[in-house]
């Protein structure tokens, strides 16, 4: 993902590690210690995928982001921004190494990204103090995973947001956050925002947009629905994409077999390798 921010961690000893099959977030590695830091999960590579699809025909002068953890997706932003002014806010109460992901965060900026800042601070109480490039154009939402939390970082959010704004709110699917993005967008829509679920990516983002008409259709045409017949694992059009099944209901072949396998050759008396 973007090999200049990849190099920049690198260079501090540390490797992201993109996520694998059965845990979709990204990870900070640090190599000398051989161990994973324990701070919050970054962005996917989906999310990448859509901030790249946004920047073709959206170019903000400055970027918010709420939630910096070890700063993966400030300097995605970063990257494919170069030219928007990024400032990030995190109260660093997720994982007992955030503290190490704001200094990361800070040490790759002064080197390699002049354009971003990081403030450690509590969205909402404390964005007048970290939003010195208003007005936004493009605002990150990722902090606390609560719907409280994500209607107090929309309202928090709204009187920096640029004339022409684009909210991306991560997480929304992942996090059972449905209920606060249907209040957003209705709250949103006479203020001229129109809303747009990205379903396919690996946490359910969904992008709230007040913009040109063109980018709206455009927008419009990147989507896809949470519900519907076809989501895995709905009964209906009516259910969401993340309804309560049973525990198996996720797992592969392989791994239902292998348990099978493990409880009969317990049950039979066999080592259970
Ligand atoms: C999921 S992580 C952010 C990941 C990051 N956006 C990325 O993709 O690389 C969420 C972060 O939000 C921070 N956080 C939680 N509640 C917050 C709040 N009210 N204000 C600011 N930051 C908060 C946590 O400390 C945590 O580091």
């Amino acid at each position: 993902m973007l090999p200049k921010v990849m190099r920049a961690y690198h260079e501090l000893g540390y490797t992201i590690d993109l996520g694998n099959p059965t845990r979709v977030y990204s990870m900070i590695v640090d190599e000398k210690a051989h161990k994973t830091l324990n701070v919050s999960g970054g962005m996917t590579i989906s999310d990448a995928f859509l901030f790249m699809q946004i920047e073709r025909v959206f170019k903000p002068e400055s970027i918010f982001i709420i939630g910096n953890s070890f700063g993966l997706s400030t300097f995605v932003l970063a990257e494919l921004f170069p030219n928007a002014k990024i400032d990030a806010i995190d109260a660093e109460i997720e994982g007992i190494n955030v503290g190490m992901g704001t200094q990361i965060t800070r040490q790759i900026a002064a080197k390699h990204f002049p354009n971003v800042q990081v403030t450690v601070g509590f969205s909402p109480q404390d964005l007048a103090k970290a939003t010195t490039h208003a007005p936004y154009g493009l605002i990150f939402v990722d902090g606390m995973h609560t719907n409280e939390q994500m209607l107090l970082d929309y309202a928090g959010m709204l009187p920096y947001a640029a004339q022409e704004c684009v909210f991306v709110f991560h997480d929304v699917g992942f996090a059972h956050m449905l209920p606060s993005w249907e209040k957003i967008t209705a709250e949103a829509a006479p203020l001229g925002f129109c809303g747009s679920t990205m379903a396919y990516t690996q946490l359910g983002t969904c992008v709230l947009a007040r913009a040109s008409q063109p980018v709206l259709d455009y927008l419009g045409a990147l989507s896809s629905p949470f519900v519907g017949a076809y989501r895995t694992g709905a009964k209906s059009d009516e259910e969401g994409a993340y309804p309560k099944r049973p525990f198996f209901w996720d797992m592969s072949f392989s791994h239902i077999e292998s348990i099978v396998r493990r409880k009969f050759r317990r049950i039979v008396g066999l080592s259970a390798k």
